[in-house]
């Protein structure tokens, strides 16, 4: 199902849903399968009260939350072993950690200190129940212990960084898995509400304003745009696992999409090239 609308351009749907259709089947719930918050209730239970109790909504929800601890599992499943999965998808539950504290000490971004975050995520992990099978210790303890606790806390603390070689399994699972859940359809919503004041569309670059950053991207559709940076091998900050290389790609895919698709129905439109001046 191609429809071609330029000369040099056209829109591959097909493309797009023999993907989906072959994505679906590769993450379709089987029989038995649990899902990381029924997996660990108490832990989960805890993560939404926090987010509750604080008023945590929008796209730092504990729906986010739950999003991301479920990939980052699958992720570690697909890369590495169960229990690693399982360190990966509760320090994606747990991972707006720093969200919480910031909602909660009404302060920047970058002002949020390291040590409550810390606590928050190590308070959560103690509400867990399921007694620890991971063998490091002569009998079998309750909940999380010593290098399980650090792997999550590490993990939490470091997820918004760029990529490094240092990076540990359960941190390359939770940072592939936020970036894929950011790819979302929702991003488009969530951009427009977050820059509600700036334009959305620069219609004279398009999506290459010489000035715009990712800090300050002057348009919505060129904040959409550098989500993208996590499918650019190039970027630092690229997804990193198979799996997750595979779901991304089929979420940039919708991304392009819906870009491309803009692009052209602006050059039919002709305000593609810009026609009126400075
Ligand atoms: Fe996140």
């Amino acid at each position: 199902m191609c429809i071609v609308l330029t000369e040099n351009r056209r829109f591959d749907g097909g493309v797009y849903l023999c993907r989906r259709t072959a994505l679906a089947t590769t993450l379709t719930r089987r029989e038995g399968q649990v899902r990381i918050w029924e997996m660990f209730p108490d832990l989960f239970a805890a993560v939404h009260k926090s987010h509750e109790e604080v008023g945590l909504v929008g796209h730092h929800d504990w729906v986010h939350a739950a999003r991301v601890g479920q990939i980052a599992y699958q992720i570690g499943l697909n890369e590495t072993d169960k229990q690693t999965a399982e360190l990966a998808g509760v320090a994606g539950l747990c991972h707006n950690a720093d969200k919480v504290i910031q909602k909660k000490l009404g302060v920047g971004r970058r002002e949020v200190p390291t040590d409550e975050t810390s606590r928050l995520v190590k308070s959560w992990l103690m509400t867990e129940t399921r007694p620890s099978a991971y063998g490091h210790v002569p009998e079998p303890v309750f909940g999380y212990y010593g290098p399980e606790v650090d792997a999550i806390v590490a993990a939490v603390l470091g997820h918004d960084g760029k990529n490094s070689s240092n990076d540990s399994p359960v941190l390359i699972a939770l940072m592939d898995a936020d970036r894929i859940v950011n790819l979302d359809g929702d991003l488009f919503a969530r951009s427009g509400q977050h820059y509600a004041d700036l334009p959305v569309v620069d219609y004279k670059h398009f999506l290459d304003d010489p000035e715009a950053t990712y800090q300050a991207p002057r348009t919505v559709f060129r904040d959409i745009a550098y989500s993208l940076d996590w499918v650019d091998s190039e970027s630092g900050v690229c997804i990193r696992t198979q799996l997750g290389k595979l779901l991304a790609a089929k979420r940039a895919a919708i991304f392009r999409l819906v870009t491309d698709g803009l692009r052209d129905q602006l050059e039919e439109e002709g305000i593609i090239p810009y026609p009126f001046g400075d």
